[in-house]
């Protein structure tokens, strides 16, 4: 558990250093010459912008296993570049954020973080980026393991993270107008606040936002901890129980002032045990403070004029380059270079719910046409393994790549023609969105955020049931399309034309917590 109190020099501005009662308490603050003055009106002008806290599990750039990363690094920028909040995120310093990010921080100290009869060690790093200050939390004996999750001890490990979250806030010296946590990783944060802290002065004003980034993670542990694993006092346990489990998503629903997920469409879904993962009765019951917003991406770090990792860059006036992009993915990947021959492409986790079913259900059907098809990503082993046979049996017109591979994903984004997104749910997804900034087409299942954000022949293609021959239908019609050089190229422009920036969705957030502030 010990840790090794590496103040980094390398980049002493980033630091970010708690204030001391020291400072507060100056006499002369209050003294009536022009330069205190001056200070003055500076201090009141932050203290105008509302104090926004991210807490959350990973976040780009410095550790990503999926989209909630993506969101929690470009939102809390977007939300800090419109200057009227002060954003910081916490999340926990696990081993395997990235070295050149890790170098830098900086020590700012550490506290003791009691919970029930555990007294640990936490140690509190900090980094300055893009005017969002991150917070990470130092405790070896929890995080320093390769990975992010899938350990035994999960419901301890963010159990002790979620209550540092509360426990740093007199170290750092700053209490938040909106704690925003994310996920279920991070749902003990608005329970502890609502159990434990919420009747301390300081804590009292800290409204609570919970979003649902994956309604199917929620945190389910034996009833038996709540006391001794999870600190919270038997008279509470109506808060987290639920079908005889403690369930932590639950218990965030409960104490949150206000929810939301990520699309306006997976908001509705969610109401419905078809796609609740056996909690619509919760949702339903909190419908009122409940929102969809839909999730942007960074558009400037997906873009296919500026994208370094393409073989070659093009614009959505000039798509001439795409075609550099698609010939040399072929070639990588032992594709005949064919450029008349659509490629098709999915870059997914290989889990069921993405719609794997359905693909594997038509492939075959679908390689008799003049087409090729490429697999980017990881997953379950029975899909890995389907895929490389297919690869080893079809050696012109499969690529199974089963890899987690950030460079490739962006060469097949930008050299593909077509991106396949059939998943069964979809809280909002980022793919369809980022496949569309570099011109290639998505179909997608007509469900949560594809549904909200891919709509018929202006942007893509669509089908509505969780159907393999509804898909095969609609992939077949994208593929003769797109032999209509003309039309398709429009398609294209209209999909890179979209707008997916946080723009629209950050002023929603706004919306939100000003809402949650009145
Ligand atoms: C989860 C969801 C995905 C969403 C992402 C970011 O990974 O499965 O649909 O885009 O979170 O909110």
């Amino acid at each position: 558990m010990a840790t090794k109190k590496t103040v980094s020099a390398s980049e002493p501005e980033t630091a970010v250093k708690p204030k001391t009662t020291k400072t507060a308490a100056k006499p002369k603050a209050t003294a009536a010459k022009p330069k205190t003055v001056k200070k003055t009106v500076k201090t009141t002008k932050t203290e105008e912008k509302k104090k926004i806290l991210f807490v959350a599990s990973e976040a780009t750039p410095f550790i990503a296993t999926g989209g909630l990363a993506e969101v929690i690094g470009s939102l809390s920028t977007a939300l800090a570049k419109t200057g009227k909040f002060d954003v910081r995120v916490v999340i926990p310093l696990f081993s395997d954020i990235k070295k050149e990010y890790k170098d830098k921080f900086s020590y700012m100290g550490n506290i003791y973080v009691h919970l029930a009869w555990r007294n640990q060690y936490c140690g509190v790093f900090s980094y300055v980026k893009d005017g969002v200050t991150f917070y990470f939390i130092d405790n070896e004996f929890y995080f320093k393991r390769p990975g992010c999750y899938g350990y035994y001890d999960d419901g301890e490990r963010f159990a002790f993270f979620s209550r540092s979250v509360l426990e740093i806030m007199p170290f750092l010296n700053f209490y938040p107008d909106v704690m925003h946590c994310h996920d279920w990783q991070a749902a003990l944060a608005a329970i502890y606040l609502k159990t434990n802290y919420c009747f301390r002065e300081e804590y009292q004003f800290i409204r609570a936002l919970f979003t649902i980034h994956n309604i199917e993670y929620q945190g389910q542990y034996s009833m038996d901890l709540l006391c001794d694993l999870f600190d919270i006092h038997g008279s509470y346990r109506y808060l987290v129980e639920y079908n005889n489990c403690i369930n932590l998503m639950k218990g965030a629903i409960e104490c949150c002032e206000r929810f939301s997920t990520v699309s306006p469409r997976y908001a509705q879904e969610i109401k419905d045990p078809y796609f609740a993962h056996g909690l619509d009765k919760i949702i339903r019951n909190n419908e009122f403070k409940l929102t969809g917003i839909l999730n942007g991406i960074d558009d400037v770090g997906y873009s296919c004029e500026h994208d370094e990792h393409l073989f070659a860059n093009f614009s959505a006036e000039d798509f001439s380059n795409k075609a550099i992009c698609k010939k040399e993915l072929q070639d990588m990947l032992n594709l005949p270079q064919k450029p008349d021959t659509p490629i098709i492409a999915m870059v997914t986790r290989l889990v069921s719910h993405k719609g794997l079913d359905l693909v594997t259900n038509i492939i075959e059907e679908l390689l008799k046409d003049d087409i090729q098809f490429i697999v980017l990503g990881t997953g379950d082993s029975h899909f890995e393994r389907y895929f490389c046979d297919l690869t080893k049996r079809y050696p012109d017109k499969f690529s199974a790549n089963i890899v987690f591979n950030g460079d490739l994903s962006r060469k097949i984004y930008s050299g593909s023609d077509i991106f396949l997104m059939p998943s069964k749910s979809e809280p909002c997804g980022l793919s369809q969105m980022i496949a569309c900034r570099y011109g290639t087409i998505p179909v997608v299942r007509e469900t949560g955020g594809l549904y909200d954000s891919i709509k018929p022949l202006v942007n893509g293609y669509t089908f509505a049931n969780y159907n393999a021959h509804d898909m095969l239908y609609v992939i077949r019609e994208a593929v003769s399309a797109y032999k209509n050089k003309e039309e398709w190229t429009k398609l294209m422009k209209r999909a890179a034309t979209t707008d997916f920036s946080w723009s629209h969705s950050a002023k929603e957030y706004e919306n939100l917590y000003f809402d949650m502030l009145k």
